[in-house]
């Protein structure tokens, strides 16, 4: 089975509070995209990547692809859109059936290959997995005053990363679905979760974390430079 690696990288970067979006941020010498995607280039099953930028980021986003990536996969960039599903819709036309589809955060540097394969495995298996690790902090539900509603047992909560891997078929109907019920949703799995199919969580590292929040930045650049 062929892969097809999805990255959203068209966020605007505004918890952050820098200009320039965070998939394009320069650590040591390399844009965080390209960091993130060096990440998967030891995936045997990868045959094409389809980035979604800001209109402002395609040509660099192409650049990037066209130096980092071998000859043999394919690539689009692709304009995103105002929501991260948005812009994973607009990449899935690029996605043939029959592809193992991984969608993977720009700003997820970290991601080790075993993982990666792991989370392929999973999905081949199931049609839907998700790389995650387990709650490390308590977890409360609050409401609209932040009044604590409920605390739901730790030992069945887990956060979910990136990649979340799919059957192409499962995740094209899960987008149809979500866009014609004008569902938004955090992540992909939601989607799929939505069709009732089932979804496999796959044990990763805590190590995978988003670079979201300027500590996150420079956790990342401590750990890239070292
Ligand atoms: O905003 P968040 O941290 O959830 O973003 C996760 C990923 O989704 C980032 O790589 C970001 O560039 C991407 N994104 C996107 N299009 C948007 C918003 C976010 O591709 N409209």
């Amino acid at each position: 089975t062929k892969a097809t690696l999805i990255i959203p990288a068209a966020g605007s970067g505004s918890r952050l509070n820098r200009e320039t979006p965070k998939p394009f941020l320069e650590i040591s010498g390399k844009t965080i995209l390209e960091h993130t995607i060096l990440r998967f280039l030891g995936l045997e099953s990868l045959g094409q990547v389809v980035v979604a930028t800001s209109p402002l980021y395609l040509n660099k986003a192409e650049e990037i692809l066209n130096s980092v990536l071998p000859e043999h996969i394919l690539f689009h960039v692709i304009e995103g859109g105002a929501e991260r599903q948005h812009s994973i819709f607009n990449t899935l036309k690029f996605v043939d059936d029959g592809n193992l589809a991984i969608v993977h955060d720009a700003v997820r540097p970290f991601v080790e290959l075993k993982h990666i394969e792991n989370c392929c495995k999973a999905a081949m298996q199931t049609g839907a997995s998700v790389l995650g690790v387990p709650a490390k902090d308590t977890i409360k539900k609050i409401d609209k005053d932040q009044m604590i509603l409920d605390t739901p047992s730790r030992s069945f909560l887990w956060q979910a990363q990136t990649p979340q891997v799919f059957k192409k078929e499962i995740l094209q109907e899960a987008y149809q679905k979500a866009f014609e019920e004008n569902f938004i949703g955090t992540d992909d799995a939601s989607l799929v979760e939505r069709l009732g199919h089932p979804v496999k969580m796959v044990e990763g590292d805590r190590s995978n974390f988003k670079i979201t929040y300027p500590l996150d930045l420079k956790l990342a650049k401590l750990l890239l430079s070292s």
